[in-house]
């Protein structure tokens, strides 16, 4: 049994109340694995802090919400995964939905925001709400200047014939990200409408990235002018003075609420349950914006990083998770988007 170290020690006297739970089980031995969805540099700090403060080894790997949705659906018969965490809502749901997920209803329910406590209700508990972001534009204000083009403000902007090979966004398949534009704009505009705002963005499309965390690197370093993602994702580069500006759609827009599950049949259960209540926790939900992850967190016992974005003044749509989560309404969105829109000339 490994003793615990002076380090660990003076971290775990350090704590006070639920977190503390974790370092009594500092000689725990085991492992958990795990796949996270969210901002490369939050699962990896995650995985150690955690480590550090159990003894618990986290096996984990990164990948986009709907490429790990994929993955969990193909090793249904042999589940690999204890827990998965980080990422877009929808493919979550779409999980739970397909028989993927257990339920799990943590005892601090009562610490979480209202709208992480609605994931758990429409999914029997399978889904928690892990935090919460806006979608918007992210533009590099030096190539826009360069290229004489106007910053954009709304939906409207981002299909004019000027910014044609000068917007990205990622692809639907593998990026919780393009299917909340997708969704939202669905809900926003009428189907119809909204799949004829996609071929014309089409036009303007780049490249449609694997995640939609590949905007605000792109968009900072001026590889491409203007990012469609959560907008969170462009503060850490605005504070490292790159010439990056964001927006909210003028016309309202769309969001996410992250998930969290324990996979059905995960073979290290208890150690993915104590990796979920650290991941929720005060001190798991706060290591996010110490990497530039600026998502609001859903835990309510502590005082975010003011660096995260206030939600409160964007206009935003009443996003329906329950039918943008089901698994049939999610495959017919992209499948419609890949057959009417994918399949066009650029
Ligand atoms: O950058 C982090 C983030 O935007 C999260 O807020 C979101 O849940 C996730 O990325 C979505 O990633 P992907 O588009 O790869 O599914």
């Amino acid at each position: 049994m490994p003793s615990m170290n002076i380090k660990t020690i003076a971290f775990c006297a350090a704590l006070t109340g639920a977190t503390a739970v974790f370092c009594s089980s500092a000689q725990a031995q085991g492992v958990v694995n795990a796949l996270c969805s969210t901002d490369a540099p939050w699962c990896e700090a995650a995985a150690a802090e955690f480590t550090k403060a159990t003894g618990i080894k986290v096996n984990q790997s990164h990948k986009g919400t709907g490429e790990i949705g994929a993955q969990l659906r193909a090793e249904a018969q042999n589940p690999k995964t204890d827990i998965w965490w980080g990422g877009t809502g929808d493919p979550f749901l779409q999980a739970a939905e397909q028989g993927l997920l257990q339920a799990y209803r943590p005892s601090y329910i009562n610490d979480l925001h209202d709208w992480s406590q609605r994931q758990y209700d429409m999914s029997g508990n399978q889904v928690g709400g892990f935090y919460t972001s806006t979608i918007g534009f992210g533009y590099n204000t030096d190539v826009l200047k360069k290229k004489n083009l106007p910053e954009p403000k709304c939906w409207a902007d981002v299909i004019k014939p000027e910014y044609k090979g000068e917007v990205e966004i990622s692809h639907p398949a593998s990026s919780g990200t393009a299917y909340t534009v997708i969704a939202g704009l669905v809900q926003q505009m009428g189907e119809d409408a909204a799949f004829d705002y996609l071929k014309k963005l089409h036009r303007n499309v780049s490249n449609y990235t694997r995640s939609g965390q590949a905007q605000a690197p792109n968009v900072a370093k001026g590889e491409v002018a203007i990012g469609i993602t959560f907008a969170f994702n462009f503060e850490k580069w605005k504070e490292e003075k790159y010439p990056v500006k964001t927006a909210a759609p003028c016309e309202g827009t769309t969001y996410e609420i992250g998930g969290i599950a324990l996979v059905k049949g995960a073979r290290n259960e208890a150690n993915a349950k104590k990796y979920y209540d650290w991941l929720m926790s005060p001190a798991g939900q706060a290591l996010g914006a110490t990497v530039g992850s600026y998502q609001t967190p859903a835990n309510k016992r502590f005082k975010p990083d003011p660096r995260i974005p206030p939600m409160d003044g964007v206009k935003l749509i009443s996003y329906d998770f329950a039918k943008y989560g089901k698994a049939a309404e999610r495959k017919r969105l992209i499948d419609r988007w890949t057959r009417e829109v994918e399949s066009l000339p650029r």
